[in-house]
C-alpha cells in the first residue's frame, strides 16, 4: 500500500496520514475546518495523525510515496503558529519518484469569483505561485472593491448598530470562498447592511496581535476569526468552524456550501 501523509491536514483526505503542528493537542479549543470536530472526535472517527513540527517530520528520508497539502499556509515562510511546511522536509521523505500533491498545482477553475479567484491564481499561476506574498499584497485591492472595508488596529468602530470584523488567510480558499459568499448575500438580500470590516491573518506575526483587532479572542489556532459589535460594543468572537457557523447564521449561507465548494475545487484539480 502506498505511504500517504497529508501535512497540515485533517482528515479531509481519507486513508492517510495527517500531520499536524503540535499546537492542535498543547492548546485547547482546535477544530477541524471542514466540521468543527475537535482532535479527539478525528482519532475516535479512526483517523490517523502524526504531530510533529513541520520543520522535522519525524520520517526517515525516502519514504513517503505521497505528499499531499490543502489549504495550508504558503510553505518555507512563517505565521503566528511557526514555521510552515518545509519544501526541504517534503523533498527529503519523498521517494525518488514519489509525488507532491498540491491541490493547487493546475488551473482550471470555471466558477471564479474575486476573493476565491485571488487564491486560484496564487495557488496555480506559476508566475506568481513562487511568490508568498503575491495575494497579500493584492488583497487590499480586492477588499477596495468589494462590499468589505480593509480596518486595521486604530481606525474607527461604529457606534451604533451592528459591526463584523472577519479575519481571513488569502492561503484559504475556505476563507475566501467565505468572502465571495458574503458578498453575494449582501447583495442579494440586505437593503440595510450592516458594517463588515475585514483583515488579513497575515498581519498577525504573532497571536498576541489578534488583540489587537478582536481583543480577548484568545488563542487563535484556525481561520477565520470573527468578532460582533453591537452599539460600540465587542459582543462576542469565534475562530475556525465555529466562526464559519456564527456567519453562516447570520447571513444566510450554509457552512457546508463554503466546504463543499473547496471539495468541488481540489477534486477538480485532481481530475484536470
Ligand atoms: C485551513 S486549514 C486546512 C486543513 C486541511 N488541510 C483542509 O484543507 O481542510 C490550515 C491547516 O494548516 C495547518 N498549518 C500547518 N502549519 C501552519 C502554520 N505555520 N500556521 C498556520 N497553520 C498551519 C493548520 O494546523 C491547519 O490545520
Amino acid at each position: 500500500m502506498p505511504f500517504r501523509i497529508n501535512l497540515g491536514g485533517e482528515a479531509e483526505v481519507l486513508g492517510v496520514l495527517n500531520q499536524q503542528g503540535r499546537w492542535i493537542v498543547s492548546l485547547s479549543g482546535w477544530r477541524s475546518s471542514q466540521t468543527g470536530q475537535t482532535f479527539e472526535d478525528l482519532v475516535r472517527a479512526g483517523h490517523d495523525f502524526l504531530i510533529a513540527d513541520n520543520t522535522a517530520l519525524p520520517l526517515p528520508d525516502d519514504v513517503v510515496d505521497e505528499v499531499i497539502t490543502n489549504n495550508i499556509p504558503p510553505v518555507d515562510s512563517v505565521t503566528w503558529l511557526g514555521p510552515t511546511v518545509q519544501s526541504s522536509e517534503v523533498r527529503r521523505i519523498l521517494k525518488s519518484g514519489g509525488r507532491w500533491i498540491l491541490q493547487w498545482h493546475r488551473s482550471v477553475h470555471q466558477a471564479m469569483t474575486a476573493f476565491f479567484d485571488l487564491f486560484v491564481r496564487h495557488s496555480s499561476d506559476p508566475s506568481v505561485r513562487d511568490d508568498p506574498t503575491w495575494a497579500d499584497r493584492r488583497f487590499p485591492e480586492l477588499v477596495a472593491s468589494s462590499p468589505f472595508h480593509l480596518w486595521r488596529p486604530g481606525d474607527p468602530v461604529p457606534e451604533r448598530g451592528d459591526r463584523y470584523l472577519i479575519g481571513v488567510a488569502t492561503w484559504s480558499g475556505y476563507d475566501m470562498r467565505l468572502l465571495d459568499v458574503i458578498a453575494e448575500a449582501l447583495r442579494r438580500n440586505r437593503v440595510d447592511p450592516p458594517a463588515i470590516d475585514v483583515f488579513n491573518t497575515a498581519e498577525c506575526r504573532q497571536q498576541q496581535d489578534f488583540d489587537r483587532y478582536i481583543s480577548g479572542i484568545g488563542t487563535v489556532l484556525q481561520t477565520p476569526v470573527v468578532g460582533y459589535w453591537n452599539n460600540g460594543h465587542l459582543a462576542d468572537s469565534e475562530q475556525a468552524y465555529a466562526a464559519l457557523d456564527f456567519l453562516a447564521g447570520v447571513f444566510g449561507f450554509c457552512s457546508a456550501e463554503i466546504v463543499a465548494f473547496v471539495q468541488d475545487w481540489i477534486k477538480a484539480q485532481a481530475h484536470a
